[in-house]
């Protein structure tokens, strides 16, 4: 039985595609159907010929050519790239333009904007997060959205601010379809560039966001709910060490608000860490 849906339905249907995070209609990769081969004909029986002229069928436009250029595909090769790349840029200018020039990540063909950093680079707290989301691949900013709101709030009850003393980034520069977890070849790519990244603007101490971010930059399997509030140093390739804080996600945070306890721990914690090295 055929069935019709309700205005209100249908608009909360599509409300509930977007808070599953599905926001976009369009897959992974754009699909050139044109470029697609043609469906396979099956064999038919032959027929008599036919008695009359058949009509002619008028030839369809040629079909656009393929777009040229790299296909990115991460791999080995591209990751050892991103780092020689990453290496070569004596500055986060020089490193904000590499990567907008890099074509080495797939997530790129899909994102509408590079999400580099917000903030004030050389700031004494740089936080690091997973990826851009729907609002932050629209602005190009990260931290942006209703979790950078609340990220916001809680960095001001401590009073620090991104127009003042914070420099915000994401291990990911490019927003996963759909928010998706980004994969293991994904963070691989951009972590080249994150790692050079925390070099350059060299923190005093580093907040990591969320379990893929501190898994991915401490390079550890170990969960967030293990990891959160403990002090971690960072070992970088220019023989520096920062002292690292990993803790909750804002968007964990607005999913879980008990959680939000423990977040005000590690502010505190983060509070007391910059009094000790003289900062405040
Ligand atoms: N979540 C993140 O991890 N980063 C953003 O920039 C936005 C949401």
């Amino acid at each position: 039985m055929s069935q019709t849906l309700a205005r209100e339905d249908i608009e909360s249907l599509l409300r509930w595609y977007v808070d599953q995070g599905i926001d976009e209609a369009i897959g992974e990769a754009a699909i050139n159907r044109f470029a697609a081969p043609p469906p396979q004909a099956l064999p038919l029986p032959a027929l008599p010929p036919a008695p009359v002229a058949p009509t002619p069928i008028r030839p369809l436009p040629a079909a656009p050519a393929p777009p040229r250029g790299p296909v990115p595909i991460e791999s080995p090769q591209l990751v050892e790239d991103a780092r020689a790349l990453a290496q070569r840029c004596n500055n986060v200018e020089e490193l904000e333009a590499a990567v907008r020039a890099f074509e080495g990540c797939a997530l790129k063909r899909t994102a509408k904007n590079t999400v580099f950093a917000d903030g004030v680079p050389g700031s004494p707290v740089m936080i690091v997060g997973e990826a851009p989301g729907a609002d932050e691949d629209r602005l190009g900013k990260p931290f942006v959205g209703v979790s950078g709101q609340l990220m916001d709030r809680m960095f001001e009850a401590i009073g620090m601010s991104r127009e003042r003393d914070l420099y915000i980034t994401n291990i990911l520069f490019w927003r996963p379809p759909g928010n998706r977890t980004p994969t293991v070849a994904e963070q691989a790519v951009c972590m080249a560039f994150t790692r050079r990244h925390i070099e350059l603007a060299r923190p005093k101490v580093l907040v990591l966001a969320g379990g893929t971010a501190a898994k991915s930059v401490l390079d550890t399997t170990e969960g967030i709910m293990r990891l959160r509030g403990k002090w971690a140093s960072l070992g970088l390739d220019d023989g520096r060490a920062v002292p690292t804080l990993p803790t909750f996600h804002p968007a964990y945070l607005l999913r879980t608000p008990a959680s939000k306890r423990q977040s005000w721990l590690d502010l505190l914690s983060l509070d007391r860490k910059l009094r000790e090295l003289g900062i405040r």
